[in-house]
């Protein structure tokens, strides 16, 4: 099967319009990651979507424990829904966190500066707020420190599970993403 399959095209636009358009119901999708055999889900924003190698774009903070996680095992996956379109994509991911610089920058000078809070905060993500250190609670960090623990990570897809609820008929779809080849098969929903 190829790239001009209608669901594969389909998907691509789903998820472009996801990282494209906020009121899209593929903005926010729910990522899984592996932490000692526990498996744990956050919702994450999509920042972008790169068609050319399939790759899933979302913004953390570097001190956060899915990138911990990330880093022992790779093998995660992006669970999207949008409710009235009715169409669920479970998609297999690889994710990495991109090291390069200039790749980073270009990422971070779209960040608005309220948004940057998110990621200036001077305890790590997921502490404990406790008497030794309620009073720092509040205080923030430089723009260069915020942009140090600005983290982008990457995810690229192997497989997608496309479920449509749509028709009485569900239709439900295999595409699998293997060195830049599709192979799509058809399932029973
Ligand atoms: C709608 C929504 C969108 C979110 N988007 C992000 C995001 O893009 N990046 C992020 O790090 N956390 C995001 N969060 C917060 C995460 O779900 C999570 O609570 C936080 O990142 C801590 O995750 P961790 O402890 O597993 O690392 C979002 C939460 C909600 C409810």
């Amino acid at each position: 099967m190829k790239r001009n399959h209608l669901i594969y095209l389909k998907i691509i636009d789903l998820l472009k319009d996801g990282a494209f358009n906020r009121s899209s119901g593929y903005h926010t999708f729910v990522f899984s990651s592996l932490s000692l055999k526990e498996v744990q889900s956050r919702y994450v924003v999509l920042r972008n979507f790169i068609e050319k190698n399939h790759n899933l774009i979302f913004f953390t903070d570097k001190r956060s424990p899915k990138v911990k996680s990330i880093i022992k095992n790779n093998q995660t996956e992006c669970l999207f829904y949008d409710k009235f379109k009715k169409i669920q994509l479970r998609i297999k991911t690889k994710s990495f966190i991109l090291r390069d610089n200039t790749e980073i920058r270009k990422y971070w000078d779209k960040v608005p500066i309220e948004s940057r809070k998110s990621y200036s905060t001077k305890l790590a993500p997921s502490s404990t707020i406790d008497t030794k250190n309620k009073c720092n609670e509040k205080e923030y960090l430089s723009d260069k420190n915020a942009f140090s623990n600005f983290c982008v990570v990457e995810n690229y897809i192997r497989e997608i599970d496309f479920l449509s609820l749509i028709t009485d008929t569900h239709e439900r779809m295999k595409i699998i993403i293997k060195n830049n080849q599709i192979k799509i098969k058809e399932l029973i929903p």
